[in-house]
């Protein structure tokens, strides 16, 4: 695992919406082998939705072979609630890229039958190939996707209790009231997360410090499921300097003055120019 430390939540956006767009640029996608990105939704990777936006209009990335599967998506919410990651995903992102809407997939949390919904994502992940990257986004209880403490560091894509934490954090977006915020998602596994051959998680604020604290400098731990990715071979957090607030002085230095080359995954070792 390695993490990269920037100023600013302004630079994680920028940082990881340029990584993206060179690792699409890079795999030279086409019509016989697309780019398979993994998203989140959420407040951190508003940013970095911006920012590729900006990068595509300028013309320097292209999302007509890239195809995406989002992590999660809340049981019982219309597609159309301005809350639904599909009305997310649609008004922040996709609506302005050159994204075919058949190669965009987000779970379906109306349909009567979330179990075969669930086997369904997963087989499709897997026909396409598996994920290129996956990017990630953490609750302060160190949650992946909606992998809540507790849940299976081997899980595939199911039916998660919301926990009341994440519910309270999540309120924010329903008026500040948590009875409106559902009590169950849909969501990739941690395993699902796991199979990617890249993985990228963005985390921002001094109220992610302990999460990042747990993922990183202890044991790997359900009870904080992003600490399973200690145990991947290439995952990369990219965060602010509010993020490191709980970390060791020395596993901050060490990660600042890491070589940039061993940081960036890259093929090219190119450096990233928007
Ligand atoms: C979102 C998701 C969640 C969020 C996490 C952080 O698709 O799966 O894990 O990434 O709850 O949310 P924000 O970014 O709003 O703090």
């Amino acid at each position: 695992m390695k993490l990269l430390i920037l100023d600013s939540p302004d630079e994680v956006a920028s940082w990881s919406a340029k990584y993206v767009a060179k690792r699409i640029n890079e795999s030279k996608p086409s019509r016989d082998r697309y780019f398979v990105l993994g998203l989140p939704t959420g407040g951190t990777p508003l940013g970095m939705y911006r920012k590729l936006i900006e990068l595509h209009k300028k013309g320097k990335v292209s999302f007509q072979y890239v195809v995406t599967f989002n992590m999660d998506e809340y049981v019982n919410l219309p597609k159309t609630h301005s809350q639904s990651y599909h009305y997310f995903m649609y008004d922040n992102f996709f609506k302005h890229i050159d994204i075919d809407p058949k190669n965009v997939h987000i779970l379906d949390g109306t349909v009567s039958d979330l179990k075969s919904e669930c086997s369904d994502y997963e087989k499709k992940i897997k026909q396409i190939g598996g994920f290129d990257l996956f990017i990630g986004g953490i609750g302060a209880d160190g949650h992946i996707a909606f992998n809540e403490p507790g849940s299976s560091l081997v899980s595939r894509t199911r039916v998660k209790t919301l926990t009341d934490d994440t519910r309270e954090a999540n309120a924010r977006f329903f008026d500040n009231d948590i009875s409106q915020v559902p009590r169950e998602a849909l969501t990739v596994g941690v395993g699902t997360v796991m199979d990617a051959r890249e993985v990228m998680i963005l985390i921002t604020g001094s109220h992610k410090a302990f999460a990042l604290y747990k993922a990183i400098e202890e044991g790997v731990n359900h009870m904080w499921t992003i600490s399973a990715f200690q145990l991947h071979p290439n995952t990369l957090m990219v965060c602010d300097e509010d993020a490191t607030l709980e970390l060791k002085v020395k596993t901050v230095k060490y990660f600042k003055n890491l070589n940039p080359h061993e940081l960036i995954n890259s093929d090219s070792n190119a450096s990233i120019k928007s």
